[in-house]
């Protein structure tokens, strides 16, 4: 096959949720149609628990898990579809965030019972902020679930983006009889027993008397008003208006019982985009250019505490990669090849030789990679979208044990690169300040540094609003702001100026007062 058809047949995707919506269950009902699964039950969700937040063993065996599961790639019908899994805890959005600057397209699950929740509207606006086009999948519609069109009206409002129903189900709960695919104009009946997957009646006009004998009078009556009310309301599927991220195509189903799955999927597979161009700072990048080109969204250490490998994951952006082939590491200015390269098939992880853009490779890694890296063939790329977001949490990070300072500051360094938390270096005193987005990290770098580096540390309260990174034309004005807010400066790891404030009204008493500074609350702007 040639590289353009390597390209063309690549569908790189998440699926986002708020937790218990059913993104496990979905991906798991994916991956036994690729046949990448054989049993359900295999895809154990890496979602860390809510009970955790002080079972460290657990939190290890979940990150074990959060790996396997990372990327699971499968070949259906002559398409190579990789899924890229995003942590359903809120704690871990950062990492949730980073996944989503990785893929061309979004399958958003909402619960039919509960609409859209809190976690759903946050990642939302992320895809919003890149543009990523998303189709939503509408889950447990065997359970009472809200009326669609109230539902359909609530996501529009709460993820602000136009929906386009393609399939439409009839009743909900135990009176759930299926869907009526509007794409492919077929009835597919629901019976919760059975998960094989049959054929959908075909079923070109709604009108035909053949629903009643299916579905029974009522039923086929109330579905027809529905239906027609539907093709009254909105517009008919368009291929621009989705892929230009403006229009949101609509699926109901129950992931739990396969049901709805399949059709997802070939819809999915027809109209979600191929890898798209990317965007570096020099310039856009097409997935099509000869030469090779990616960056590192990911890094995960090693589960083994006697081996600090990491894994480096390596989003494949242009051109054919190849193993044993020497590339730049952009950042270091240094060639490397990578003689272990990884690709990920479900559950399981193979040496590969190649792989083509929309990929994710996973390279064994020492210490050489941090977050946002770009490797090319030799062209000085720096990839964009990976931003560093301004921390909800922040706590002094203190050396407890003199002996191990140095494992220490290699281990919080390591662990920065890894995208766990982000590290602030007061300017003042030169402290270091750990920042989070949630209380459940915290703990993780603690229980980290002991276990992988020997290094213990204890934490000590700070009372901080926001990090925001600054920057100004006005040179005097920004050397003045500098000097009189110096307790409040602190670099962060790549040496930038933030500015910690400790409520918002010093916030806005900082930005009413000197006007000609520009404060961001992500590192990227
Ligand atoms: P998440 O990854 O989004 O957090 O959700 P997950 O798939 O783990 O699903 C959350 C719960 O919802 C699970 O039940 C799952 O079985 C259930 N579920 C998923 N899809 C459907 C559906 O279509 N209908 C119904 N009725 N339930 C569904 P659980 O009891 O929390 O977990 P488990 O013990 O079943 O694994």
């Amino acid at each position: 096959m040639g590289f353009t058809e390597e390209i063309k047949r690549r569908r790189t995707f998440a699926i986002i949720s708020h937790p218990d919506a059913g993104k496990t269950t979905l991906t798991e009902k994916l991956l036994l149609f690729g046949g990448a699964i054989h049993v359900a039950g295999a895809v154990k969700s890496n979602k860390i628990k809510k009970t955790a937040t002080s079972d460290f063993m657990e939190i290890e065996k979940q990150r074990g898990i959060s790996v396997a599961t990372s990327v699971m790639g499968f070949e259906y019908d002559g398409y190579k579809v990789n899924i890229l899994d995003t942590p359903g805890h809120q704690d871990f959005a950062e990492d949730t965030f980073r996944t989503l600057t990785a893929v061309d397209s979004v399958i958003i699950v909402v619960d039919a019972a509960k609409g859209v929740e809190a976690q759903t509207r946050k990642l939302m606006e992320v895809c919003r902020m890149r543009n990523t086009p998303v189709i939503v999948f509408i889950n447990k519609m065997d359970r009472p679930s809200k009326d669609p069109f109230e539902l359909l009206d609530e996501v529009e409002e709460e993820l602000k983006i136009k929906v386009q129903p393609l399939s439409w189900p009839i009743g909900n709960g135990t009176e759930f009889k299926g869907v009526y695919n509007l794409f492919e104009k077929n009835l597919y009946l629901f019976d919760p027993g059975k998960q094989v997957l049959e054929e959908g009646v075909s079923i070109e006009d709604f009108n035909d008397p053949v629903l009643n004998s299916i579905i029974g009078d009522d039923s086929a009556e109330s579905a027809r008003e529905e239906l027609e009310l539907v093709q009254g309301v909105y517009p008919d599927f368009e291929m621009d208006p989705y892929r230009e991220a403006s229009v949101a195509p609509v699926f109901f189903g129950s992931a739990l019982n396969n049901f709805g799955v399949r059709e997802l999927l070939h819809c999915f597979l027809q109209i979600a985009p191929t890898p798209q161009p990317s965007k570096a700072e020099e310039r856009m990048v097409d997935a099509g250019e000869e030469k090779f080109t990616g960056f590192v969204f990911k890094i995960h250490a090693n589960m083994d505490p006697n081996h600090r490998n990491r894994l480096a994951f390596l989003k494949i952006c242009s051109g054919k990669f190849q193993r044993n082939t020497n590339y730049l590491h952009v950042r270091n200015g240094k060639n490397m090849k990578f003689s272990s390269p990884t690709a990920f098939m479900a559950d399981k992880k193979s040496i590969i030789d190649e792989a083509y853009p929309g990929d994710i490779v996973g390279i064994p890694d020492t210490g050489n990679f941090k977050i946002g890296d770009t490797v090319t063939q030799g062209e000085k790329l720096h990839y964009k979208g990976l931003p560093s977001f301004s921390p909800e949490l922040f706590r002094y990070i203190e050396n407890d044990d003199p002996m191990k300072s140095k494992q220490l500051a290699k281990g919080i360094d390591q662990l920065m690169d890894e995208g766990v938390a982000q590290l602030f270096v007061s300017q003042f005193n030169g402290r270091k300040v750990i920042g989070t987005v949630g209380a459940l990290q915290f703990e993780v770098i603690q229980y980290r540094l002991l276990h992988e580096y020997g290094a213990s540390c204890r934490y000590e309260p700070i009372n901080l609003h926001k990090a925001c990174w600054i920057r100004s034309e006005d040179e005097k004005e920004l050397a003045d702001f500098k000097k009189r807010k110096v307790q409040y400066m602190a670099k962060d790891k790549s040496g930038r100026d933030v500015f910690m404030a400790d409520s918002a009204y010093m916030l806005q008493m900082a930005q009413s007062n000197f006007k000609n500074i520009e404060f961001h609350f992500t590192s990227e702007f």
